[in-house]
């Protein structure tokens, strides 16, 4: 099937109690990693590109990845999707090339900036048959062109009229998740009775004011990495050093998936998976030097996180 919008998956997703995953993609093996686990789950996928992607791997190279990935995978929807837009015209570049949803980010702006470049946006972007994800509330954390450094909470009592007045079709809100592999400090956590750090909760009861004021309204949740220890562990074991890396337990993000949550934005875990892998690989033959035999088991093992990922925390497996 051709690439579609998310909005026949955002609804089933609500009405089901799961949410779809929506995963980075840069290169050639990240995109096969995700959607060949996603077909063998039959499992909807959200591909995203960020401005990040665009600048390192081409708009014009993504796009066709991900339409060779539709080909590929016939049995499965599939979005193309921008993440974080940060201004109209990226936005009306994506939607011009092949885009089937994308996000603009106007949660840097006042309230009222934010509400005027997003709806400039969706004017473009339903014009054309195109989804539009706006964003309230900021996220803490550490990426290289999505960088907040202090977050603040998404404001319940204003997302009506936001969502009102521009019109989009899915809203990204602010709980307590950060980009990055580094998302809660250590003094920031408790020490459960197996020694290991277990962060803050997120802020529920936020998720829960927003759906009540928005029924049956598609959130997302970016920053959902949970930064899986064994691969930290891989990469520091393996000449790394990433120490105090903690993400969002998994088991939230699946309570937040049978709420209002219809989309779950995960980018650095495969991030840590292709890493970790390819340290590893590197340390045990150090004579190697044929990229496809480090790339394979790194794109083995994001196919296999993703499985993971499909299968015990979005509970999207099988909804294709
Ligand atoms: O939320 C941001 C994504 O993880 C993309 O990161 O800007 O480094 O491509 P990037
Ligand atoms: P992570 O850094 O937690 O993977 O979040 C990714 C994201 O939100 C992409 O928009
Ligand atoms: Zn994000």
């Amino acid at each position: 099937m051709p690439l579609v919008t998310s909005a026949e998956m955002f609804k089933k997703a609500y009405d089901g109690g799961y949410a779809i995953g929506a995963f980075n993609v840069n290169n050639m093996e990240i995109v096969q990693g995700i959607t060949e686990a996603c077909q063998e789950e039959k499992a909807p996928v959200i591909l995203q590109v960020s401005k990040g992607a665009r600048a390192y791997a081409n708009h014009n190279y993504l796009v066709k990845l991900v339409e060779a990935a539709v080909i590929c995978c016939p049995d499965i929807p599939i979005v193309l999707h921008l993440d974080h837009g940060p201004d109209f015209e990226t936005c009306k570049a994506c939607i011009d090339g092949g885009f089937t949803s994308v996000m603009i980010d106007g949660s840097a702006h006042s309230f009222e900036e934010n509400i005027e470049v997003t709806r400039k946006v969706v004017e473009y972007a339903h014009a054309h048959g195109v989804v539009v994800e706006g964003e309230l509330g900021t996220l803490a954390g550490i990426e290289d062109e999505v960088s907040h450094a202090v977050g603040s909470y998404t404001r319940p009592e204003e997302v009506e009229e936001f969502v009102s007045k521009t019109g989009v079709d899915s809203l990204a809100i602010a709980i307590g998740t950060s980009h990055g592999a580094y998302k809660f400090k250590p003094e920031q956590c408790t020490v459960n009775e197996n020694g290991i750090l277990v962060p803050p909760p997120l802020r529920f009861d936020i998720l829960k004011e927003v759906s009540r004021r928005l029924p049956g309204f598609p959130i997302v949740l970016h920053g959902s990495s949970s930064v899986p220890q064994d691969y930290v562990k891989m990469v520091n074991d393996n000449g790394g050093k990433m120490p105090n890396a903690i993400g969002v337990p998994e088991e939230q993000l699946r309570e937040a998936a049978k709420l209002s949550v219809c989309k779950i934005n995960i980018d650095s875990d495969l991030r840590l998976a292709m890493t970790g892998t390819i340290r590893k690989f590197f340390n045990e033959h150090p004579d190697k030097f044929d990229p496809r035999e480090y790339l394979k088991p790194a794109r083995a093992n994001i196919k296999e996180l993703v499985r993971h990922k499909l299968v015990d925390v979005l509970g999207c497996a099988g909804k294709a």
